[in-house]
């Protein structure tokens, strides 16, 4: 299958069919000259991490409004950030954007280096986001590999090999296919086709601007790639959460250890995550077994028991006690919100 007119194609669709995402620029003003902010691509890479584009948008917005600049962010205090990331997941990528934005600023004078491989010594930017940054924000014909771009490439040359393994050979074949025009547009193009017609399901192929080029396509079995080696199934852990109140009416959280599940984010007392554990609270108080919230994280499941007390004495100093007034629900990580959400009713005063 000859290639030659693939990326010409696909730009001319992205001309007309590009999104519109708080965080691009459109192929028109490309055209003008115009180039998009490194900080905001960066940005948006970081959180489009395992995260989806409809969950990140509110993301992005609050998080370039509060923070416009890359020394902005650097500037803001770690438990301020942390809160706002609350709810994205994938916490080490809320601890990497705060450690490279100070890079950035100490190490680079604020400005974001314009190669993929200066881009890769920051921390948090591995091989798919430099040459996100690179490709988007500098124009540069590097070759950008995510979930989508391996399902269409996958498809294009009809690669038999499953993923995880074909990984290497996908990307080959993806670098064969990047344009030295408009590489930037390109590699955006590839994610919208992906995104939006060369889905896992049901391609629409009728309206896709590469069929004449699929391998796939020509022979009719195009949802069935890419094949993929099958995933052992998650394991379950258990696991106690306790939410306590003082007699002042105070919230007893803890800040979660840097490293780990969750790190640095804020959270409520517990138990490790294992197999079963008999509740042993971890303080003295008037608590009550509210039953269990559940949570999937990427290697486990967890059911996590959730007990509440009104009254709690002697909470250990490495507690943060918080009244209604400092506590923000918002700031805690999705299954530290579920506890609350369920330990609330029962504590409402
Ligand atoms: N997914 C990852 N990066 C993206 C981008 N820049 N635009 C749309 N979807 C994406």
């Amino acid at each position: 299958m000859k290639h030659e007119n693939t990326a010409t194609a696909l730009l001319d669709w992205y001309d007309t069919h590009a999104r519109v995402l708080p965080w691009r620029i459109s192929p028109a003003e490309r055209a003008t000259g115009v180039t998009p902010d490194p900080y905001r691509v960066w940005m948006s890479e970081i959180m489009l991490q395992q995260t989806t584009v409809a969950a990140v948008k509110s993301y992005f917005e609050r998080f370039t409004t509060l923070w416009p600049t890359v020394v902005n962010l650097a500037d803001a205090e770690d438990e301020r950030v942390m809160g706002e990331w609350a709810g994205l997941g994938y916490y080490a990528r809320a601890r990497n954007l705060l450690k490279c934005a100070r890079m950035i600023r100490d190490d680079f004078n604020g400005i974001f280096p314009k190669t993929r491989v200066a881009l890769q010594s920051l921390p948090g930017v591995g091989p798919y986001t430099s040459a996100a940054i690179a490709s988007i924000a500098f124009d540069l014909p590097e070759t950008v590999v995510d979930g989508n771009v391996e399902r269409v490439v996958s498809r294009l040359f009809r690669v038999e090999t499953p993923l995880p393994a074909a990984k290497p050979e996908l990307t080959e074949l993806a670098e064969t296919l990047t344009p030295r025009n408009r590489p930037g547009d390109y590699a955006q193009a590839m994610m919208d086709l992906g995104a939006t017609i060369c889905t896992p399901k049901s391609p629409t192929c009728g309206i896709c601007p590469l069929t004449s080029s699929c391998e796939a396509r020509r022979i009719g079995d195009q949802a069935r790639f890419p094949l993929k080696t099958a995933k052992k199934p998650k394991p379950t852990r258990h696991g106690h959460a306790y939410v306590g109140r003082t007699e002042a009416g105070e919230w007893v959280l803890e800040k979660r250890p840097e490293k780990g599940l969750l790190g640095g984010m804020m959270g409520w007392p517990g138990t490790e995550w294992q197999e079963a554990h008999p509740p042993a609270p971890p303080f003295p108080g008037n608590w009550q077994d509210l039953g269990e919230v559940r949570h999937t994280f990427t290697h486990f499941h967890l059911i996590l028991r959730v007990h509440a007390a009104s009254h709690v004495t002697n909470p250990p100093e490495t507690c943060i006690l918080k009244g209604n007034n400092a506590f923000k629900p918002s700031d805690l990580p999705t299954v530290m919100r579920k506890a609350f959400d369920l330990a609330q009713l029962s504590l409402e005063t």
